[in-house]
């Protein structure tokens, strides 16, 4: 993969949170969604390359754009890459002005992101100096053991961060029972796996159940961090099972690994739509807005942010 896309794709992300950012607090989820999906989907277009929407807003009879399968790219024999995206990640805590929604999209060479049906994933993810300690087949109290060994702490020390679902009531208890504390969020798990890779988040590990494709986003993110990911798919039915054998998978208790959901050369961005703990949001000023994004690669352990001065055109980004 060509470290040149990084600007590229930058420019993707920093167009569906620009377009995104206008709907913060605005109550309506489906606006901001649709807002970052057309934004995003025009950028990816204007882009010299063969990509293939391997995770993205639905299958193509429930989402008009971005949908798995979708073609993007100008193709013309451009480098053929698979895309994990989410133009809005957080469509909830954007809609009401709240913290951490992000534009999103991780770019692989074609057929190394885990294409994960749109159902749960149980989670647990890590920073780098715990890597190698979880372990889902364990309990929450044994995996807060192992990464407090891994990073020479105690317990007390550590900050799970879980989303706040009645179905996580008997992981919060063992996780209080264990003596940890916790951080509890309405959304967005995305940001809340990268958090753990961040030392001064004061975030340690993620625990719990999120959608599938959001782990495979943030599977891409650690890949390029070098934290630690493992996921296992959740099926509320027989109908999301069908579903995950029609699109290839075959064992359906299993654990995956990081490497799992994303294997070889990632590349991943991300835009901050409103403020968050990893990335500002979107300033809006007279002519324009600022943007903070950020953008990493496995290859090399590269992270970097970056703040883009926008300057509108009646009242819109210039692309
Ligand atoms: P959206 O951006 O699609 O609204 O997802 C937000 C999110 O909180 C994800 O970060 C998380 O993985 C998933 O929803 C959890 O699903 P649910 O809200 O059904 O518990």
């Amino acid at each position: 993969m060509n470290r040149n896309f990084a600007l590229e794709f930058v420019r993707v992300t920093e167009a569906a949170a620009l377009s995104s950012a206008r709907f913060m607090g605005r109550g309506d989820e489906k606006q901001a969604d649709q807002a970052a999906v057309d934004a995003m989907r025009n950028a990816l277009n204007s882009i010299d390359f063969d990509g293939t929407v391997v995770i993205g807003e639905g299958e193509r009879d429930e989402a008009p754009m971005l949908y798995i399968g979708e073609k993007v790219g100008l193709g013309s024999g451009g480098a053929k890459l698979d895309l994990a995206l989410d133009p809005l990640e957080g469509t909830t805590i954007c809609a009401n002005g709240l913290n951490n929604s992000i534009s999103v999209i991780a770019i692989a060479e074609g057929g190394h992101f885990l294409h994960a049906p749109d159902c749960y994933m149980e989670k647990i993810a890590v920073g780098p100096e715990a890597k190698g300690a979880i372990d889902l087949n364990a309990s929450p109290t044994k995996n807060l053991q192992e990464i407090a060994r891994a990073k020479k702490c105690s317990i007390s020390d550590l900050t799970a961060i879980i989303l706040d679902r009645p179905r996580h009531a008997d992981l919060i208890k063992e996780v209080r029972m264990a003596g940890a504390r916790i951080w509890l969020i309405g959304d967005g798990d995305v940001s809340a796996a990268i958090a753990t890779t961040q030392l001064g988040s004061g975030v340690d590990v993620l625990f719990g159940t999120g959608g599938a494709p959001e782990g495979v986003i943030a599977a891409a993110a650690l890949r390029c961090r070098g934290g630690d990911f493992i996921g296992r798919l959740v099926y509320k039915d027989d109908a999301e099972k069908e579903r995950a054998k029609r699109m290839g998978i075959s064992d359906l208790t299993k654990v995956y690994g990081i490497t799992d959901l994303a294997k070889g050369n990632v590349m991943f961005c991300a835009t901050g739509v409103t403020q968050g703990t990893f990335l500002n949001g979107i300033r809006m000023v007279h002519g324009g807005a600022y943007s903070h994004s950020v953008v990493m690669r496995s290859e090399t352990g590269t992270i970097r942010y970056i703040q883009t001065e926008h300057r509108f055109v009646d009242g819109k980004p210039k692309y």
